[in-house]
Order: C-alpha cells, then structure tokens, then sequence
C-alpha cells in the first residue's frame, strides 16, 4: 500500500525544508507539495523532523568474544536500532585462520535469518593472508555485496593480524574496491602492560584503561594511515576515542591519503572515571580503546564538526552485567570488552551534539547516515531522502525529554551505558522499505524482515532505476 508522509520537516545532509514524502512499493516515489493521496495511507508527522533512517556501521550481534556470546543477537539488537532510529546496521563478521572466508559469511547469514527487523550487510574479518584468502576476496567483494574488510591490530593472540597482513590487504582492498578498516591499537605493547599489571597485583576494572594509554591507539591509528599511504588504498579507523588518534588521522587527511574516522557515543559522554565506580560497576565501562580523559571529548567533538571523523558507530557489543561482565572480577584482562550503545546512538548525538549546539542538523544526518552510506557503498539506496531511495524513514520528535534507562531501553542486556542520563529527542516512528517497524514508539515490526543488503564497491554508487539520482552523490 502506498503512504503519504505530511507536515514533517525532510532533514538529509544537504537540506531541511517542509515537503510531503509518497512511498510505493518501499520506495520513496515523489517528494513535493499537495501530492495526490489517492490509495495512499497517510501519516501525519505532526511537525516532526523526517530524517533518513540511521546507518549504523559498526555493531557485533551474536558474537562470541571474552569467552562468552554478546547478550543482544540479530533480534534484539536491530529491536533495540529500530528504536533508537536505525534502519540499517553492518556487522562484523568473524572469520577463522584456515578456514573458508564463504563458512564464516554464511554462519552469519544464519545468526540473522529470520531475526533481524531491519535491513544489514556485513563486513568481514581479516586474520591472515594466504592464497586461499587471496582466491576467495574478489568473489567475497564482488558477488557477496560484502565490500569492508576488517583487520585487527590488537586482540593479541586472538584476532590480532600483524602488519605483515595489514599491508597485504590493503594492497588485496585496493585492487577489488573494498574498504580496510581497522581496530587500532598497538596489541604487542598492551600485552606487555596486561601482563606486568596483573603480575603487580593490579586487577580493577580501572587497570584496563590504564593498560592501553592514548598514545597505543595513537600510534597503531598512524602505522595504519601511513601503510595506506604507502599502498595508495583507503582506510577506515573505527572506534577512534581520542585526540591523539583523531589527530593522526586529520595528520594523513591533509597529506591526501583517503583515511576516514568513526568515533561512537559512548566516547563523546563517558569518561576513565567510570572505570573506577566501585563494586565491579567499571566492568560495565570496559571498551577497547577504552574510555579517556575527560578533556578528549570536545577534541571529539571538534573534529566531527571539522570533518576529520566522519562518522559515528555503536560499537554495540553488550555483555550482561551479572553472567558476563563478572568473568573479569579478580582480573580485568577477562571482562568482556563492550557494552550496548545501538539504541542510544542517535540519541546521544541528537541530543549532546544538535541540542547543545555542538554540530548542525545537517552533520547529524550526514553523521549517523549518509557517510556511513557513501562510504560502505550503500548510497543512494539508503543514506538521504530522496526519489528511488528506499524509504527508510525516521519521524523525529526534536522537544521529547526523556531519561536513558535499562528499565525502559529495548535490548536484552541488563544495564544501560547511559543509565540516568537525560537526553532531548526521540524517534517517534521508524519505517523501513516503507514499512513500519516502530509506530508511535510501539513495535510493530517482525522478525525476519529485515534484508541482507549486497553493498556496492568502495567509491561507487548502488545501483538504481532512477538514474537522476545517481548524480546526487
Ligand atoms: O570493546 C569493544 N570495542 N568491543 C567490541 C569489539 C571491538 O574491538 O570492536
Ligand atoms: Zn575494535
Ligand atoms: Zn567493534
């Protein structure tokens, strides 16, 4: 059935201006005025801002990690999304040296099946270079849609890749049209700091944080965009939480290399005091790169409102408090890294970064969406609002205060990063191809209609019936 979206402000990167949206056959068809709504139902958005829905390109859903398995999956975690106004996740995909890249993509494949209420795509890990990897890349990047390859520069003796295969997939990356991304910091170094910690008695949840300082993030973030200089290819560095970071990826930007930065919230509002909350409560703080100095943040602010980070992820990767986080109590190396941001991940830059004055409405868009699509070959499909897009659409209500809670959140983990945190903004209804999936902030949606989405190469566009949008780019 066709519907008709009235009185709503379109906010995409470029614009803001009044306009009704028509949607047909999960597409949006026509954007103007007085548009026909024979057949069409209507939906009123009550003055609400229309963003495109929200791209989230770094979650871990399903994912076993820290010797256990990430409590929100494919179900609750794009749940959670929806609600928080993302329409669209990429995932990580984890691969196992020696093993078919193709068995890894389709043990995803299966984590999502049936569960994921939005669309998704993946990327995929790298761990070693050899010739079956080599044979199995430009069938994985061409014929899969999985166009992200992720290298692990920490993790030591668990996902970590030395630099040896850094290098040769960047070289692999740029001769199919696939973007690296890394986590970067220095591994070889944090396993040292680890393990003398732990020999000195050292076992708080705080010593995680002190045991990978800024300058390990740093250095691993300018090893990267110096090898992607040296192969002439393109980078991305997810989960930059600092300035020193931050700094070296501006540092390779202005020297012309194609390098791209995702800072996520939980950086933006949090700090290394968190680690320190008494009764094991800092385990729940526990990132890598962990959380930093406070002082960090507005350096992360400023380099998203001067476009030397681009992006912003969830990094949702969430462990239960009770069960999971407690594997760490007596020794900080086994909390599991992560925590759960998908759901808030709008918010928080809605509401800290529009709110307070910090980005335009514009950059919120282009922060949480439209990058994500360009970069990771999703755009004009997903990403703007615009005739032949898929109309993935966010009716946001800018005034609603509320307050973050594990009470009211809707993933399945047991605590809130943000716990108490009041915030101004919320997604009142989220379509998806034009769909609803929350309506009125109540789920409507259903398990199993979201979509594996094929993505196209690094630097092209999707394809689509409506060519004159192929040129908005
Ligand atoms: O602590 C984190 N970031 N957990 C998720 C895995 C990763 O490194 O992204
Ligand atoms: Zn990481
Ligand atoms: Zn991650």
């Amino acid at each position: 059935m066709k519907k008709l979206i009235k009185n709503g402000t379109i906010v995409t990167a470029a614009d803001v201006y009044e306009a009704e949206i028509l949607i047909e056959d999960g597409v949006i068809s026509a954007i103007g005025h007085d548009l026909s709504s024979q057949n069409a139902e209507v939906i009123d958005a009550n003055g609400c801002y229309i963003f495109p829905g929200g791209i989230d390109p770094h979650t871990h859903l399903d994912m076993p990690f820290g010797g256990t398995v990430t409590k929100d999956d494919f179900e609750t975690g794009t749940m959670g999304a929806a609600f928080g106004g993302t329409t669209t996740i990429i995932d990580f995909c984890l691969t196992t040296k020696g093993e078919p890249l193709k068995k890894a993509l389709s043990e995803w494949h299966e984590k999502a099946k049936g569960k994921a209420v939005i669309d998704y795509g993946f990327h995929l890990m790298i761990g070693e270079i050899n010739e079956e990897v080599l044979n199995e890349l430009p069938d994985v990047v061409e014929n899969e849609g999985v166009t992200s390859l992720k290298v692990f520069m920490a993790y030591k003796n668990v996902f970590q890749a030395d630099d040896a295969t850094l290098y040769r997939t960047m070289l692999a990356a740029k001769e199919h049209g696939a973007l690296v991304m890394v986590h970067a910091e220095n591994g070889d170094v944090i396993d040292y700091l680890t393990t003398k910690a732990l020999e000195e008695g050292k076992t708080d949840p705080i010593y995680h944080a002190l045991t990978r300082p800024p300058e390990v993030e740093g250095e691993a973030t300018g090893r990267a965009a110096r090898l992607a200089g040296l192969t002439d290819s393109q980078l991305y560095v997810v989960h930059v939480s600092c300035a020193d970071a931050a700094e070296r990826i501006a540092e390779a930007r202005r020297k012309g290399i194609d390098v791209w930065g995702e800072t996520c919230p939980q950086y933006l509002v949090l700090d290394q005091t968190y680690l320190e909350k008494p009764d094991f409560e800092g385990a729940k703080y526990v990132w890598s790169p962990p959380l930093r100095d406070k002082w960090n943040q507005e350096e992360l602010w400023t380099a998203l409102k001067n476009g030397n980070l681009q992006t912003i992820g969830s990094d949702q990767c969430s462990f239960d408090f009770h069960g999971q986080k407690d594997l760490g109590k007596g020794d900080f190396t086994k909390i599991p890294n992560g925590g759960p941001i998908i759901e808030d991940r709008m918010t928080i830059l809605f509401s800290e970064g529009v709110k307070k004055g910090r980005i335009s409405l514009n950059q919120f868009v282009d922060l949480t969406s439209t990058r994500a699509a360009k970069l990771f070959g999703l755009f004009p499909q997903k990403g703007t609002i615009a005739v032949g897009s898929d109309a993935d659409i966010v009716l946001y209500d800018p005034n609603a205060e509320r307050t973050l809670s594990a009470q009211t959140h809707h993933l399945a983990v047991d605590y809130s990063a943000f716990e108490g945190m009041k915030v101004t903004g919320e997604a009142v209804s989220v379509l998806s191809r034009g769909e609803f999936v929350v309506k009125d902030k109540q789920f409507v949606g259903k398990p199993g209609t979201g979509r594996f989405i094929k993505r196209a190469k690094y630097g092209q566009l999707t394809s689509s019936k409506d060519a004159a949008k192929q040129t908005s780019n």
